[in-house]
């Protein structure tokens, strides 16, 4: 976990510069045709070769973006000897025998930010104890990213970001809400989130360790905004993916909770994947949780599987994160046990989209929207 109170803001401030003038930037990242959301494990052996560690550029991208290992004295090139010293003490930087380098976290530029996550995937994979760990943080990824691009950014004073993790959502929102709470089961989200505040230098975000809404039992928002943790899941695996038997385990909290947390007018969008079921399509299951007649609800499709495409994409970690690089008896007892639950659970497909709700506006709502302009 990253200290907080023994941050010191200025070398922060330094940090920042050093990524941004050496290219390490969201742009640059597209310039080269790298996409920071859609790389896939494979890619990663490419990448390296195609981005050696002989630039500055190099050095940022194997250490925050591959998770390479590297001399000290390549990490010398880019950083003088009080940096490393700052960056080891505030545990970006891990050394080993005070001869190599790794960094212990991945660093994921988007937009003007930098968003420090765990990693998921690692140019030499994951240590045991980091695979072993359900409290892994989720780093800035596509999901969080097609939320942000589809959702309604218009100036709102209060953002509830529900599950922040990293602390993308809330970050971002910043920008738009005059204040915003991000609230995560996880307490090493809620450092992470914390620690990127301060990295990216913003002041208007709160991070609070709690479930769901109940932090804010009372108080009401112009804006919710979630991703919650969505996968089918039949055992425990990470506390960001963990979607329970159905998948919607969170979602349906979130999405009963919605209309008690609206201010009136206020939105609440939530990104997702959300089952067909053979008695219940989406459209009927998400319903069935809105009591309230004042939420107006929508569902934007962004993409669909059936349950074959759907359980290939939720085993290949079955094939990358487990013991040997590749375990293809676990690829495929995870194959069988899934397609049997999904039959049992009468499972059609998986949609992935964008869940909006909106809280009719009230007589007074002219006077707010006037006040946040
Ligand atoms: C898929 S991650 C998304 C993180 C971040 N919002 C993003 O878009 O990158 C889901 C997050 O929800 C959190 N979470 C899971 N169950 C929760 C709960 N009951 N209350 C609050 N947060 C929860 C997880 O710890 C995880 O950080």
């Amino acid at each position: 976990m990253f200290p907080i109170q023994l941050i010191n803001k200025p070398f922060l401030k330094k940090f920042r510069e050093i990524l941004k003038k050496n290219n390490y930037t969201f742009e640059h990242l597209l310039e080269l045709g790298m996409n920071p959301f859609t790389v896939a494990l494979y890619d990663l052996p490419i990448l390296a070769y195609r981005n050696p560690h002989e630039t500055s550029f190099g050095i940022l991208f194997h250490l925050f973006f591959l998770g390479g290992v590297l001399e000290r004295k390549i990490v010398n090139r880019l950083f003088l000897a009080g940096d490393i010293e700052e960056l080891l003490r505030i545990k970006i930087l891990e050394k080993n025998e005070d001869k190599f380098f790794k960094s212990l976290v991945t660093i994921i530029p988007y937009q003007s930010l930098y968003l420090v996550g765990d990693f998921i995937l690692r140019l030499d994979g994951l240590s045991k104890r980091m695979k072993k760990r359900e409290d892994l943080v989720y780093p800035a990824s596509l999901d969080s990213v097609t939320l942000l691009e589809t959702a309604v950014c218009k100036p709102v004073i209060s953002t509830l970001d529900l599950g922040c993790g990293c602390g993308i959502l809330s970050l971002i929102a910043s920008k738009y809400s005059r204040f915003v709470i991000g609230i995560d089961i996880n307490p090493r989200a809620v450092n992470f989130s914390r620690f990127n505040a301060l990295l990216n230098n913003i002041s208007n975000c709160q991070f609070i360790c709690g479930d769901l809404y109940q932090p804010v039992e009372n108080e009401k928002f112009d804006l919710i905004l979630a991703n919650p943790p969505y996968e089918i899941t039949l055992e425990k695996t990470f506390l960001y993916k963990d979607g329970g038997r159905y998948g919607f385990q969170i979602l349906q909290k979130i999405v009963e909770g919605a209309s008690k947390h609206l201010n009136k007018g206020g939105i609440c969008q939530v990104i997702s994947r959300v089952g067909e079921f053979a008695a219940d399509m989406k459209e009927t299951l998400i319903k069935k949780w809105i009591s309230d007649k004042n939420i107006r609800f929508s569902f934007q499709e962004l993409s669909k599987m059936d349950i074959y495409q759907y359980a290939y994409a939720i085993s290949t970690d079955k094939l990358i994160l487990d013991e040997k690089v590749t375990d293809y008896r676990k690829y495929s007892q995870s194959i069988k046990k899934l397609l049997d639950h999904f039959n049992k659970i009468h499972l059609q497909n998986v949609l992935f989209g964008i869940i909006t709700l909106q809280k009719k506006s009230g007589v007074f709502d002219s006077i707010r929207k006037f006040l946040v302009k």
